[in-house]
C-alpha cells in the first residue's frame, strides 16, 4: 500500500494508507517520546479502541475523551484536556494521537499545537472524511459562535496513519460525506479518479476494499501534493476549498444541527458548479458530468426553510473573505477549477437558490 510525503518548508512527513496499520502504531511513536496520550471520543474508543490499543501494544498510553459533535468543537473542552494532561504529568515531551473523525483530528491537533507551546501529533483518522481530508495538511481549531473554524493554527502532524480497515464501524451517512469530499478531489484535480467514481459507483458505496483503497489513496496523494506545494492558502491551496464557501455557510445557518459536514461540502459543490456554468467557466456537458457525479453519492437531507438572503450574508462573512472578496472555487471542466473574485451577487445568489431547490 501507498506511502504519500508532505514537504513543507518546515515540515516533512508520511502519510500511510495501509490496511491494518492502526495495528503497528507503536512504530510511529518516536523512542524519546514523554508521555503519551490519545485524544479521541467515547463513541470512536468503543468502535475502535481495541484496534489501537494492539497497535500500542508495549507503549504507555492514556486517554483523554473529547464530547463528540460539531456543537462542541469548541475553545472550552481543548482547554479542559489541556489541564487534564498538566495533571497527569504531561510536559513539553508529551505526544498526543488524534484518534478519530475530522472534529478530533481539528481539536486534538490544536491542543497539541498549544499545549506548552505546541508538542506533536500523530494523526490516526477514523472516518473517510478525516482520512482524506482533516487530518492532512496541518490546518487544527475549533469553531466560535460566529463561525467555523475561526480559532486555529498550522500544525503539521509527526505522521498520518490512514487504515481503511477502521471504517468497516462508520455509519452509511458518515461514510457518503467522505465520499463527498472524495468526489471533489476528482472535479478540482483528479480525472482519472473522478471517471472511476463515476464507472464503479457501485463498488465504492458497497464499500468494496479494493476500490475503497484506491479512491482513498488517489484522493490523500492529491491532498499531500497540494499542500506540499502551499501549505498555507495561496492560490492552489484554495482549489480545496471547492464547495466550502458555501458549505460553511451552510453549516452555520443550520448551527451545525441539520448536515454533516461532507453534505454541507455536496450542496456547496452543486452551488459551485452552477455558478461556474453560467458564469461561463465551465461548459454544460462538464457540469452535467459534475452534477449527475454528486447525485450517484448523494441523497441530501431536505433543505427546507433556509432562506437564500441569509445564506449570501454568511458568504461574505466567510473566514476566506480577504479584504472584502468573496473567492469562489469554479470549475472550469472535471479535474480542473478556477478561483475567481468577481462575480455577479446576483448570479451567486441564484446560485444558492438552485443549490437549495
Ligand atoms: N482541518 C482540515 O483541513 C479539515 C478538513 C475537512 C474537515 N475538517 C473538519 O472535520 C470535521 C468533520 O469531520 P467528520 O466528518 O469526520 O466528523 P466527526 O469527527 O464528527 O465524525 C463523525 C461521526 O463518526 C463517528 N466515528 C468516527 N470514526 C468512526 C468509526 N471508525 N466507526 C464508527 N463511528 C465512527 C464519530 O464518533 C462521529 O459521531 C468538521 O469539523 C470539519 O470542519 C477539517
Ligand atoms: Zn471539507
Amino acid at each position: 500500500m501507498p506511502s504519500f510525503r508532505v514537504e513543507t518548508p518546515q515540515h516533512c512527513y508520511s502519510v500511510v494508507v495501509e490496511r491494518g496499520v492502526i495495528g503497528h502504531a507503536a512504530q510511529y511513536i518516536p523512542a524519546h517520546a514523554g508521555k503519551l496520550f490519545v485524544v479521541s471520543t467515547e463513541d470512536v474508543w468503543r468502535h475502535q479502541g481495541q484496534a489501537l490499543d494492539r497497535g500500542l501494544a508495549g507503549v504507555a498510553y492514556e486517554v483523554l475523551h473529547l464530547p463528540g459533535g460539531e456543537e462542541h468543537k469548541r475553545l472550552a473542552p481543548v482547554e479542559h484536556l489541556a489541564e487534564e494532561m498538566v495533571r497527569r504529568g504531561g510536559d513539553r515531551s508529551s505526544l498526543v494521537v488524534a484518534f478519530g473523525g475530522g472534529i478530533v483530528s481539528d481539536m486534538a491537533g490544536f491542543l497539541a499545537a498549544i499545549f506548552m507551546r505546541g508538542i506533536p501529533v500523530l494523526q490516526v483518522p477514523t472516518t473517510l472524511l478525516a482520512q482524506v481530508d482533516a487530518s492532512l495538511g496541518g490546518k487544527t481549531g475549533v469553531n466560535l459562535v460566529t463561525g467555523k473554524n475561526l480559532i486555529g493554527s498550522f500544525h503539521q502532524p509527526l505522521a498520518v496513519l490512514i487504515d481503511p480497515a477502521a471504517l468497516a464501524t462508520l455509519p452509511e451517512r458518515e461514510y457518503r460525506a467522505g465520499l463527498h469530499e472524495i468526489v471533489k478531489a476528482g472535479i478540482i484535480r483528479e480525472p482519472d479518479l473522478f471517471r472511476f467514481l463515476a464507472d464503479r459507483s457501485g463498488e465504492v458505496l458497497a464499500r468494496q476494499p479494493q476500490a475503497v483503497d484506491r479512491i482513498i489513496a488517489d484522493a490523500v496523494r492529491m491532498k499531500c501534493e497540494v499542500v506540499s506545494a502551499d501549505e498555507r492558502e495561496g492560490d492552489l491551496r484554495r482549489i480545496l476549498n471547492f464547495g466550502h464557501t458555501f458549505g460553511h455557510a451552510l453549516e452555520t445557518e443550520t448551527a451545525y444541527q441539520r448536515l454533516v459536514h461532507g453534505e454541507a461540502v455536496a450542496f456547496g459543490m452543486r452551488a459551485a458548479t452552477w455558478l461556474g456554468e453560467k458564469a461561463g467557466y465551465c461548459p454544460s456537458p462538464e457540469a452535467a458530468r459534475i452534477h449527475e457525479l454528486i447525485r450517484v453519492y448523494g441523497p441530501l437531507p431536505p433543505l427546507d426553510g433556509i432562506s437564500a438572503d441569509r445564506l449570501l450574508a454568511l458568504l461574505v462573512h466567510d473566514k476566506k473573505t480577504v479584504q472584502g472578496k468573496v473567492h469562489f472555487v469554479l470549475p472550469v471542466k472535471v479535474g480542473e477549477v478556477a478561483v475567481v473574485s468577481e462575480v455577479d451577487p446576483a448570479l451567486v445568489r441564484q446560485a444558492i437558490v438552485f443549490a437549495l431547490s
